[in-house]
């Protein structure tokens, strides 16, 4: 039976990166993932195919509709969706090769299939390898899947989830999203971008919930000014297949005729399928499994991270997790900082978050300072004609350290970067205010609302 010190379950961000570290640290390492093309649903079908698709539908519609104001003008603007979805394909292609790569690179052995446990220390894989193998510590990071709704059947054409959404063979006509969230707001511009009706049913009275509030009541009113459609605190609650289309059914309102309906109202735990009994494992009612600070489940020796475990689905946390984790069987030191955790919406303009949100401070009592700056302030963003939005910045009113930073506006998942920075490093707003930060650029207003926190904003 081949024996390793490590099998990972799950090749995506939170496991290739989790295989790659204990690689470093010299484990002998196998990965695990039922996909050949590795780097899980972020690479394959979600984090990256929908920012080549929002990448190219910015592009289409900054050239149709946003370049007189420059005093440029254009001929005939054309889409070729074919192409455009073939470049995003390329990407994906050259991305999940890059990942195959690097575990040749730290001697990580591949097995393709399904992955379950046989008992203690013992996993067994289905699929192209047939094969079981033993090791002492094993790491599940196995991810999520779309969430389903009662009375909406995904028939993968005319309702369909994100993954569909990320290759519709034309522009829907008219596009139902179910749920305002990440995956609803993304893929809802992609195709509104590039010609479809978009309809958002959400069924709580704002979008994004988990974003500052504040900023997402601002987002809101830019969204509804770029087109969309909203419905909020809309319970759908079934969808019917007619001739070429859907009816989409919401409780105590009038039905939706569309052509295409897309399901996003979250992500539920690939947990099923592990055979977590043979470890005396049993996920909790959403299928979340229970770990503590070093990312130990209740069996001994054996791990979970990622979207399987507490706190939110996103990628770049499954692989903080995926290092500390790796790091902690090695060494018995490994560590993620939560409060220092960015989310980022990619739509136009981008939402950015790290910390608490102004919500939580009041909800928790906690005293507070604010900085707000907006970006038709700013003078960057008056040359590249973006001065929608505005970084407000959450202080706590006696130490002055950050607690939270929120960003609407153009670039603001790169912007985001340096509150993350900066609260990791435990700075105060006054360390961001006395940063110098290049001019032009639109990181100054970061630099303005955190001067901002001390009513001293210069320009402002
Ligand atoms: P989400 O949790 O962000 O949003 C789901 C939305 O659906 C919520 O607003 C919820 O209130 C609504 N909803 C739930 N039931 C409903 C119903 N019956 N009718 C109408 N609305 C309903 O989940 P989403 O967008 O599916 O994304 C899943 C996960 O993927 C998230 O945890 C997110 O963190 C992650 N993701 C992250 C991205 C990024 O980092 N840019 C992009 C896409 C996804």
């Amino acid at each position: 039976m081949p024996t390793h010190d490590l099998i990972v379950i799950g090749g995506g961000p939170g496991g290739y990166v989790a295989a790659i570290r204990a690689a470093q640290l010299g484990l002998n390492v196998a990965c695990i993932d039922a996909n050949e093309r590795l780097g899980g649903t972020c690479l394959r079908v979600g984090c990256i195919p929908s920012k080549a698709m929002l990448e190219s539908s910015e592009k289409y519609t900054e050239l149709k509709h946003g370049l007189d104001v420059h005093g440029i003008k254009l001929g005939k603007v054309e889409l070729d969706l074919p192409a455009m979805l073939a470049r995003k394909e390329e990407i994906v292609k050259g991305l999940t090769g890059g990942i195959d790569m690097l575990l040749k690179k730290n001697k990580i052995t591949r097995y393709t299939g399904l992955g379950s446990f046989a008992g203690p220390g013992k996993v067994t894989v289905k699929g192209k390898d047939n094969v079981e193998l033993e090791a002492k510590h094993i790491i599940i990071a196995t991810g999520s899947k779309v969430a389903s709704l009662k009375g909406v059947e995904v028939d993968g054409k005319t309702v369909g989830t994100s993954t569909e959404a990320l290759a519709y063979d034309k522009v829907p006509g008219h596009l139902v999203v179910i749920g305002a969230g990440y995956i609803g707001m993304e893929m809802g511009s992609v195709w509104l971008r590039l010609g479809a009706k978009v309809t958002m049913l959400e069924y709580l009275d704002r979008i994004l919930p988990g974003m500052d509030s504040d900023i997402a009541a601002d987002a809101h009113k830019l969204f509804k000014k770029q087109g969309f459609e909203f419905k909020l605190g809309a319970k759908v609650t079934g969808t019917k297949a007619t001739k070429g289309g859907a009816i989409v059914e919401i409780e105590g309102a009038d039905p939706i005729k569309c052509d295409k309906v897309l399901l996003s109202v979250g992500r539920a735990p690939n947990t099923e399928g592990l055979n977590l009994q043979a470890v005396g494992l049993q996920p909790d009612g959403r299928g979340k499994i229970e770990v503590n600070d070093h990312f130990e489940t209740k069996a001994k020796n054996i791990y979970a991270i990622g979207d399987v475990i507490r706190g939110p689905m996103l990628a770049h946390k499954a692989e903080e997790e995926g290092v500390a984790c790796a790091e902690h069987i090695v060494t018995g030191y490994g560590h993620v900082n939560y409060d220092a955790i960015p989310a980022v919406v990619y739509t136009h303009p981008e939402i950015a978050s790290v910390g608490k949100t102004e919500d939580e401070l009041k909800e928790k009592g906690v005293e507070y300072k604010k900085g707000v700056y907006h970006f038709k302030a700013n003078g960057r963003a008056r040359t590249l004609g973006e001065t929608d939005g505005k970084v407000k910045i959450l202080a706590d009113a006696k130490t002055d350290r950050v607690l939270g930073v929120h960003i609407l506006g153009n670039r603001a998942g790169d912007l985001i970067a340096e509150a993350a920075v900066a609260m990791e490093y435990g700075a105060s707003s006054e360390d961001i205010a006395r940063a110098s930060h290049a001019h032009p650029t639109l990181a100054e207003a970061v630099k303005e609302a955190a001067l901002g926190v001390a009513g001293r904003t210069i320009n402002g």
